[in-house]
């Protein structure tokens, strides 16, 4: 007989794409297959988003596409998992009674169990836990790439950011030991990986909770953070190329680790630090307890500290409450911080946040708005820091032919832009060749596979005369 096939499709952000991989290695232990597309899978799992309206759109809708294949294929299975899930728990098998198995954030463990139920079940199989022990990197995993791997140092979120809806889903932090983090490094270095990228809510506050448990003393050694100290142990992994880690949060990053993305070779010269608002008001609104001049000195200190260093950000535009003014503070940070790549978002609303309760809601097209020139201005910087790089010589890690021209290959710096470079023999998915940059646009640049030397990433000067007055 062949085997049953298996499809998933992931929203949100990194963190769920470590969970499908998860999720991917579990389906493949139980000796499901992969399919090339939901129609043709014998199961299709959604793993998915809570943090924006329209990830709860675009579920439903791609769930409605799936109910007539369902009706005419019952052996066909249909799975939801992660954080809408845990948010939405029975009203997804309300709305969308033909799915077979829901279940959460923390129980993704548990999908051959409820599987197994779903067989002999008349009605969606729901189960929703509130907190779990176990890290999904424990489980086994089916990586999209070979050559990179997710590896989680922490689930959950202490902070109160009052828009947003994952510490309700993810719960309280909860940091990885340090030894698993490296055992599980070492091991996925000895399996073919050269980079990973370390996630977590809040990355720079790993360890806090090890040490308010008394598992690990405080400080680390050489008075460094826990997090410093891990990026140390993990520059020290034989064979392991390139460390990202996402996302830190302003109101915890310490000197110590820019200094060790300076001093570690596989640190990559990639800082990603949320901005979310340039208005302190609404900084304050947010409870993000950093202000906008803090942000912008900490973008001076990485520049300073990491030549070449390229800085992304996430803004949101229209929290409620932010006026012209508050929005026009956020267009002179984005300015004077000089971005080179920024995810913008307009506000959305999400029941069981504190922001919900907030008075001065904006009308969406005044938020839509505000968010087109800001975005406007992001695309401008984003290009103008690609625009630096050409003519430099730069290291790309080549991930796979280019998804929008098979003549070419795609692959990134260390800084984190995406090159695509004409077919090469040395291209290959997973290598590490030097490619000189030729064109630039906001999102990707074009270039060739060199032998010349490497160059220094050419890093972004800030602009001194917009950072507003203190
Ligand atoms: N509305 C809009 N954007 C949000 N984000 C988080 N919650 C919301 C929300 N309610 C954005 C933040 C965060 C990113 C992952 O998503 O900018 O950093
Ligand atoms: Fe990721 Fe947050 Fe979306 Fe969950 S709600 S998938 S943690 S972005």
């Amino acid at each position: 007989m062949n085997a049953r096939t298996y499809f998933i499709r992931t929203y949100g952000c990194q963190m769920n794409e470590h969970d499908s991989e998860r999720a991917a290695g579990v389906l493949e232990t139980m000796g499901y297959r992969p399919a090339d597309d939901a129609e043709a899978a014998d199961l299709v799992l959604f793993n998915t988003c809570a943090i924006r309206e329209n990830a709860d759109h675009k579920l439903y809708g791609h769930l409605s596409q799936l109910k007539p294949l369902k009706l005419t294929d019952p052996g066909k299975q249909v799975v939801v998992g992660g954080c809408l899930a845990q948010k939405d728990q029975g009203a997804i098998a309300e709305r969308a009674p033909w799915v077979d198995v829901v279940y959460g954030t923390h129980n993704l463990a548990r999908l051959p169990a409820l599987l197994r139920q779903a067989d002999s079940a008349a009605l969606p199989v729901v189960e929703i836990i509130e907190q779990t022990e176990a890290f999904p990197s424990a489980l086994p995993a089916r990586r999209e790439v070979a050559h990179h791997a997710w590896v989680s140092i922490s689930i959950g979120c202490d902070n109160t950011c009052t828009f947003c809806i994952v510490p309700s889903l993810r719960g309280p932090e909860k940091s990885r030991r340090m030894g698993d983090i490296l055992a599980e490094v070492r091991s996925l270095v000895a399996d073919g990986v050269s980079e990973v990228t370390l996630l977590g809510q809040n990355v720079n506050s790993y360890g806090r909770d090890l040490v308010r448990r008394g598992e690990i003393a405080a400080p680390g050694r050489r008075n460094r953070t826990l997090f410093a100290e891990l990026l140390h142990a993990l520059g020290d992994v034989d064979g392991l190329e390139r460390i990202r880690f996402t996302s830190p949060h302003p109101k915890d990053f310490t000197s110590d680790v820019f200094a060790a993305m300076r001093d570690i070779p596989a640190v990559c010269e990639h800082l990603h630090l949320p901005l979310q608002s340039g208005s302190d008001r609404i900084l304050r609104r947010m409870q993000r307890s950093y202000r906008a001049h803090r942000f912008l000195d900490l973008v001076s200190e990485a520049r300073g500290t990491i030549p070449g260093v390229a800085i992304s950000t996430d803004i949101i535009v229209g929290f409620p409450g932010e006026t012209d003014e508050d929005f026009e503070q956020t267009m002179q940070v984005t300015a004077a911080a000089a971005f080179d790549s920024a995810y913008t978002f307009e506000y959305s609303r999400r029941p069981g946040t504190a922001a919900v309760d907030l008075d001065g809601h904006l009308e969406p097209s005044l938020v839509n708005v505000r968010y087109r020139r800001l975005a406007a201005r992001t695309r401008e910087l984003a290009g103008a820091s690609n625009a630096r790089q050409i003519g430099t010589v730069q290291e790309l890690l080549i991930e796979g032919p280019s998804k929008t021209d098979a003549r070419r290959m795609s692959g990134r710096t260390r800084t984190n832009r995406l090159v695509h470079v004409a077919r090469h023999p040395l291209a290959r998915a997973g290598a590490l060749v030097p490619a000189r940059l030729e064109e630039a646009a906001s999102f990707y640049l074009l270039g060739a596979v060199t032998d010349a030397p490497l160059d220094a990433p050419v890093g972004t000067p800030l602009p001194a005369a917009n950072v507003p007055a203190r």
